[in-house]
């Protein structure tokens, strides 16, 4: 069979690593994104290589169009085909700020990079497998990682949870306009996760998972997302596109 290759944004720490790893354990070749550490990157592919898949690194800032571009570009030329587009990478906002406060600067930082980069790279990626859809052993999907802010309000970072919103209607159009074309197109919505992104809040997520916050009562993992892409890329869910997978310890429930 035909090696495929998986795109995934933000991939050379955090959750992004864990999606990279999971992936290469099944037999994904992957395209390492990173933007400012080239050795965290190396780090990744090398792991990557020991699983005995390729990997290919690539630094690109998914904010800019010139940078998306050179990503797809890099990834048709090392691999031929882009099978899986993770749209993982993301930032939260350098600081937490009442929504009465926060500034427009923020906004912009955060919906660049969380909600037009994804959206224009999908873009990109959708016209490239929409043009190699006959081609041999060929399922294209994308996933896109969300967040539970999609729909928790935190009025202390609203840009971060406005940004997550349009990632969910993001998936709802391009999985109805891809659907013709046999692309398929996921939501992946992870609850608490431990990484750099979590380490500042870390004290209090302890505190409030230990109370009860999430019914599974533990951090996520990057690899417990991987896991769930693997599911999607596996190709288990073949009848099913704008779907949405939480992947939050059950934080989503109501509960009485
Ligand atoms: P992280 O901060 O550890 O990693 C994010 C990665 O994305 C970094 O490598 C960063 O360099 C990269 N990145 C940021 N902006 C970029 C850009 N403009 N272009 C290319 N790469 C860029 O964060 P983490 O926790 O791994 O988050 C990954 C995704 O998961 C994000 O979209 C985040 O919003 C989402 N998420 C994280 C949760 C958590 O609890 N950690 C929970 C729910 C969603």
């Amino acid at each position: 069979m035909r090696q495929r290759a998986a795109l995934v944004t933000g991939s050379s720490r955090g959750i992004g690593r864990g999606v990279a790893l999971a992936l290469a354990e099944v037999g994904y070749s992957i395209l390492v994104n990173y933007v400012a550490n080239r050795d965290a990157a190396e780090e990744v592919a090398a792991k990557v290589e020991a699983k005995g898949q390729r990997a290919v690194i690539c630094q690109a800032n998914i904010a800019s169009a010139r940078d998306r571009q050179r990503l797809v570009e890099t990834s048709i030329a090392s691999f031929g085909r882009i099978d899986l587009l993770v749209n993982n990478a993301g930032v939260a906002p350098t600081r937490r700020v009442d929504l009465l406060e926060a500034t427009e600067e923020s906004f912009d930082r955060v919906l660049a990079a969380n909600l037009k980069g994804p959206y224009f790279l999908t873009q990109l990626v959708a016209r490239h497998m929409i043009a190699e859809r006959h081609a041999d052993d060929y399922s294209p999907k994308i996933v896109n990682i969300s967040s539970v802010s999609a729909y928790a309000s935190s009025p202390n970072r609203g840009e971060y949870c406005v940004a997550k919103a349009g990632i969910s209607m993001m998936t709802s159009l391009y999985a109805h306009r891809l659907a013709e074309y046999g692309i398929l197109v996921y939501e992946l919505r992870p609850g608490i996760i431990e990484t750099d992104m979590t380490a500042p809040v870390k004290q209090t997520y302890n505190r409030m998972i230990a109370q009860g916050l999430t019914p599974i009562r533990r951090w996520g993992t990057p690899d417990d997302v991987g896991k769930a892409v693997v599911a999607i890329a596996s190709g288990l869910l073949p009848f099913s596109t704008g779907e949405v997978i939480n992947v939050d310890g059950g934080f989503h429930l109501r509960r009485l």
